[in-house]
């Protein structure tokens, strides 16, 4: 089946999750990058565990909340807390991006991305970055209030370009955001970045790459 529309999940794909709390890590010191890991994790077990609780808070008082476990976890003196926080708005997109967006876009895919964000926070994350025009569409989970990897998520870009979920080719870092989407039916590729082992949870991607320059050589 023949790719219609690229989408690419936000945090971890397309920008630096680490990004933040690397900015402070003078401040911090060598612990930082357990820390922004610590946090990362937490952030996304409340994503699952207030899907499952069916106790909805958005992404950014997720990102808050998870933020405040962490800082106490480590040790790290709150009154970071809003400089952490304001850095998380504008994180970086890794060094590819940009460029990879502009190629895919002559070639006429429907580009998107699908992300657990608020729909302020994408915004503002694609704006700062000078991304905004090259995408078609930023699908945020609010418009369905439950997060990845719930099927309702991944139906967002099918119902608004009606097309098949194998006619999507989703690029993700997070492994168990490719099991989800994969299992849902898209076209999943593993942006590998680290190194890392993938999941047994019955999908395995047809791609792996590490970065998303290598994405062009697939489509
Ligand atoms: C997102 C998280 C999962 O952007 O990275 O949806």
């Amino acid at each position: 089946m023949k790719t219609k529309s690229v989408v690419f999940d936000a945090y971890g794909t397309l920008f630096d999750v680490n990004s933040a709390a690397e900015k402070c890590k003078d401040k911090i010191g060598d612990k930082w990058e357990g820390f922004a890991n610590f946090w990362r994790t937490t952030q996304l077990e409340y994503t699952w565990l207030r899907s499952l609780m069916k106790r909805h808070k958005d992404f950014w008082q997720i990102t808050e909340d998870s933020l405040d476990k962490s800082m106490k976890v480590f040790g790290i003196d709150m009154s970071m807390k809003n400089d952490l926080l304001n850095l998380y708005k504008v994180l970086s997109p890794y060094p590819e991006v940009k460029k990879v967006l502009e190629n895919l876009k002559k070639k006429n895919f429907k580009l998107a991305v699908l992300s657990n964000g608020t729909p302020a926070l994408l915004d503002r994350l694609v704006q700062s970055n000078n991304l905004k025009d090259l995408f078609d569409d930023i699908f945020s989970i609010e418009s369905v209030k439950v997060y990845k990897p719930d099927a309702k998520v991944y139906n967002l870009p099918l119902k608004k370009y009606k097309i098949k979920p194998q006619e999507v080719t989703f690029l993700s870092a997070n492994t168990w955001d490719v099991s989800g989407s994969g299992n849902y039916g898209y076209n999943s590729v593993w942006v590998n970045r680290n190194n890392g082992v993938f999941d047994n949870l019955d999908f395995k991607p047809k791609n792996e790459i590490n970065n998303l320059t290598q994405l062009l050589d697939l489509i």
